[in-house]
């Protein structure tokens, strides 16, 4: 007879009240899924690493295994390698960003790039603001610090500035509680949009007029697939603490991030890191200076672009003949991830159980809200990691489930056993595509 194991939680009372307020990461939870052969995740953000050449990772490992070794399994400095250092300056001028290798910190991917910027800057309280919705890391790694994260909407022009200068209005000028805003100006995860220059400028401004930081975190900025490069916010101004990582040009297993920021700002972050980490990996930071210096990296990142255009192209085109006429979603010009809103009827989270069944998953959208609560009829949905025939097998199984939900409610509402909702038919198939492009009209993702 099998038995039942009971594990009594004998340390809650001793749990730090701001580890017992932290909500699990709904995306860590569903990897444990995504290992099931008969489910097509569309739930990570994981980039295709078979795509990396053989030859390319073994020339930049022999490196830390042969020529470097010594070097490579000892401690390094709490900033990061210079050499390694000296190849972000060279890949920031790329992006138009002028910067020396003591403006640079190497980080244990951006993720702790972004701890540590909540622990330089956080007390309990600290109003942030952020995109709403916006990534869950970032909320993950600031709520341990207890700030007060405000969204701010965005639309298909990235975060709304005369939202923003709403909240700021509310917050007043120079306030001592309002430390920075977080923002993901390229391909925003989860929202896939981008942020306009004229907003960029925008939000420029209103930090000098209201006396904020800007923590601008770009891991996608290279991943464009249509349509021009667009110019950092670190360009336009030096102030701007700037996050950037390998993990998606290059391989997230090696964790390697960095902030760009100035001197007096890194020196404190310092502090911060030398209690965390005290170091990144040598090893690591070697490998992927040498990724960067002796392999054709431009080349694979085509590569990687190519395919990554190609799997946009399949989500969307299944989205559009799949998806019922209620749904509507984003049209990213690069990035990994589209953001789908359903009808506020609807709640992602409780539909993730029937959509594993049917063998798919996707990542609830109240997972990128600091209130757990918005974003309950939204979901992200991923094109870069199956193949094109898979992403259309997977949506095919998502409206299936979401057609279900739907015909539930067209049952209930032409029963009149519930109210339609404001100006959703949703018995009568009408929701024009046409003029929906995922927000409702004051820019909130419904
Ligand atoms: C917006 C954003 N910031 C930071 C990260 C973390 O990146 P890294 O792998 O460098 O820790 C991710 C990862 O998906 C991300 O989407």
């Amino acid at each position: 007879m099998p038995s039942a194991h009971i594990t009594f939680d004998q340390t809650g009372d001793k749990i730090a009240g701001r580890i017992r307020k932290m909500r699990p990461s709904a995306v860590r939870n569903l990897f444990a899924a995504a290992v099931r052969p008969d489910i097509i995740s569309l739930s990570g953000g994981m980039p295709d690493v078979s795509l990396l050449p053989a030859s390319a990772v073994r020339k930049a490992t022999r490196a830390a295994v042969e020529d470097e070794r010594a070097v490579a399994l000892q401690y390094g400095g709490t900033d990061g390698r210079l050499e390694t250092r000296q190849v972000v300056c060279g890949l920031m001028r790329d992006l138009g960003v002028r910067c020396k290798p003591d403006e640079v910190m190497l980080t244990t991917g951006a993720q702790s790039a972004l701890d540590l910027i909540a622990k330089t800057f956080i007390d309990p309280g600290d109003i942030i603001l952020a995109e709403g919705p916006t990534y869950l890391g970032a909320l993950q790694a600031f709520s341990a610090y207890e700030p007060d994260v405000r969204c701010i909407p965005f639309d298909d022009e990235g975060m709304r500035m005369d939202l923003l200068e709403a909240e700021l209005e509310r917050i007043g000028k120079d306030n001592p509680r309002l430390k920075f805003c977080y923002v993901i100006p390229n391909f925003q995860n989860p929202g896939g949009v981008t942020m306009v220059p004229e907003r960029r400028k925008r939000l420029l401004e209103l930090s000098r007029e209201y006396g904020f930081l800007v923590v601008e975190d770009d891991p996608y900025g290279r991943l464009r697939y249509d349509g021009g490069h667009m110019i950092p916010l670190k360009a336009l101004d030096s102030r701007v603490i700037y996050l950037g990582t390998i993990s998606k040009v290059f391989a997230p297993g090696l964790r390697t991030g960095w902030i760009v920021a100035p001197r007096d700002v890194l020196a404190r972050i310092n502090l911060a890191k030398q209690g965390t980490d005290l170091c990144g990996s040598s090893f690591d930071q070697i490998v992927v200076e040498h990724y960067f210096t002796d392999t054709p990296w431009e080349k694979t990142l085509q590569k990687f672009l190519d395919v990554y255009r190609e799997r946009r192209d399949a989500m969307l085109g299944a989205l559009d003949e799949f998806f019922p006429p209620e749904a509507t979603w984003t049209h990213p010009d690069g990035g990994l991830f589209v953001w789908v809103t359903l009808p506020d009827y609807v709640d992602t989270g409780s539909m993730l159980g029937a959509a594993l069944d049917a063998g798919v998953t996707y990542v609830p959208g109240d997972s990128f809200f600091p209130d757990g609560v918005t974003g309950r009829n939204c979901m992200r949905i991923n094109f870069s990691y199956e193949t094109p025939e898979n992403i259309i097998e997977a949506v095919r199984r998502l409206a299936k489930v979401i057609e279900e939900r739907l015909e539930l409610y067209r049952i209930f509402i032409a029963a009149g056993a519930i109210k339609a909702p404001d100006g959703a038919e949703a018995s009568e198939h009408s929701t024009s595509r046409a003029n929906s492009d995922g927000f409702a009209p004051d820019g909130q993702p419904a």
